[in-house]
């Protein structure tokens, strides 16, 4: 065994600790402390230490290779009020066989049928900002982005008899997630029982969509000829030890956890790459290429994802430096070791994807926008974990395919036909909440 390591610890507030700084500007403060204090540090916040790290093996260390020891952190306790027990937030041999049930439907043959609907919902998108840019109006992007891909993500769940529902959906999901935002942002609020608005609307807004998700479930138990959704396959699914089938809670949970998990990031990530071609025309020229030549005009389709190198190459260099999952929450169940530091049990950690993606040892002029570093023969040489956009060892996203093809699909329609550009010049501030955002969205005008 190694001799031990001291781990260093951020300077902070007596008795805050660096709460105050974590909660104004969370990147640019462990971006400035790893300069100082390097690959692993401790950072105060009030009573607790958080352990911070910023390496690739070392991240690998606790999502893969003694990823048992680890489980996810406080943060999504937040979650789980909303999403349950689902795929998500679960943990153990309760995970482990709900992962086994619904790994089968996100294969990539199996999403043949849903990269229809992905195309289907993209040209519905296109013929809408059409209408906006003839009225040469101002839009938000990330409204539009979220739109698309939530649409994308119920259509694959409930299949197409969900549009008359989509109004609720989005405003309960809205609802929920700002909830989630001002607990994490305000962690001693008021408790959930007393019955003051935002508990009381977040209630609510739990409660229609979990009767939208069970009215789904309890129709598609009758019926005879089922539609090949996620839903169908997560109800068919037969565990082969013990035989069984998921209940309505369980199906509940994890179409909750698909909803949210499925749309948020995707739409973020669809965001900063529009603000990005806005910044790198010589690049947003080059897709139009791409698109020309494999395309030509028509709407892509399944077959064509392979053939859309360059675009998925745009996509992995925005999630390199936008990634939306911007760190990712673990403790440790017991003692462990890690290069010779040692790890308290029952240690929160945050893996910081962000500062990863953007460390000068693992990347060349790293802020810079390079799509180039994912060809073919430039990714073959990324460090393990140096990328990490979608986590990785056993709890990796299960929606990663699905994800990149529906990246794919969205971009290939629109960048078809639009050029979207900023109508504001300051720099947009990265809001790193939940999930990475663009503080105050990206406003365009659609050329
Ligand atoms: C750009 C898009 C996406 C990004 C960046 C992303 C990122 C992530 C990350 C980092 C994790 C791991 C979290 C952890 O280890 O704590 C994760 C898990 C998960 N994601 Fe995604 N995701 C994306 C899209 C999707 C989509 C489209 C779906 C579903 C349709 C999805 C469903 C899930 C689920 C269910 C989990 C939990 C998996 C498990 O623990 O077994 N995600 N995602």
């Amino acid at each position: 065994m190694s001799t031990e390591k001291n781990i260093p610890v951020a300077k902070g507030h007596w008795l805050l600790g660096s709460l105050l700084e974590m909660n104004k500007d969370v990147l640019g403060f462990i971006g400035e402390q790893r300069k100082l204090l390097g690959y692993i540090f401790y950072v105060d916040v009030l009573a607790f230490k958080v352990l911070v790290i910023i390496r690739p093996d070392y991240i690998r260390h606790v999502l893969q290779e003694n990823n048992k020891n680890y489980v996810k952190s406080f943060s999504y306790e937040v979650l789980k009020l909303f999403l349950g027990n689902g795929l998500l937030t679960s943990e153990g041999d309760f995970w482990r066989k709900q992962r086994r049930l619904a790994q089968p439907a996100f294969h990539k043959e199996k999403l043949v049928e849903i990269t229809k609907q992905m195309s289907l919902s993209s040209e519905k998108l296109a013929a809408k900002l059409e209408t906006v840019k003839q009225q040469q109006k101002e839009i938000d992007i990330t409204e539009y982005m979220n739109e698309v891909t939530l649409d994308i993500v119920a259509a694959a769940l409930f299949s197409s008899n969900v549009s008359d529902k989509m109004e609720i959906i989005r405003n309960s999901l809205t609802v929920a997630n700002e909830f989630a935002i001002s607990r994490i942002k305000k962690p001693i609020g008021w408790p959930l029982w007393m019955p003051v608005p935002s508990n009381l609307n977040f209630r609510k807004a739990g409660r229609e969509l979990d009767n939208i998700i069970y009215s789904f479930i309890e129709s598609r138990r009758n019926e005879k000829e089922k539609p090949n959704d996620l839903l169908s396959m997560l109800m068919d699914a037969v565990d082969e030890e013990t035989g069984e089938r998921m209940s309505n809670l369980q199906l509940r949970d994890e179409c909750m956890t698909i909803f949210l998990a499925g749309h948020e990031t995707t739409s973020l990530a669809l965001s900063w790459f529009w603000m990005l071609m806005d910044e790198h025309p010589e690049e947003e020229n080059k897709l139009r290429e791409e698109l020309k030549t494999v395309l030509n005009g028509r709407t892509p389709e399944f077959a064509d994802i392979p053939k859309l190198k360059y675009t998925k190459q745009l996509i992995e260099e925005t999630m390199r430096l936008y990634p939306p999952a911007w760190t990712i929450g673990r403790k440790s169940l017991q003692a462990d070791e890690i290069d010779g530091y040692k790890v308290s049990p029952e240690q929160n950690m945050m893996l910081m994807t962000y500062q990863v993606h953007r460390h000068p040892d693992y990347w060349s002029e790293p802020d810079k926008f390079m799509p180039e570093r994912f060809s073919d023969e430039n990714a073959k040489h990324i460090k393990k974990f140096a990328y990490f956009p979608f986590g990785g060892g056993p709890r990796l996203c299960i929606g990663n395919s699905f994800a990149m093809m529906e990246m794919q699909l969205v971009i290939a329609t629109l960048a078809q036909r639009f050029k979207f550009r900023r109508t504001e010049t300051h720099e947009i501030i990265k809001d790193a909440l939940v999930t990475m955002r663009p503080k105050d969205g990206i406003k365009m005008r659609i050329e």
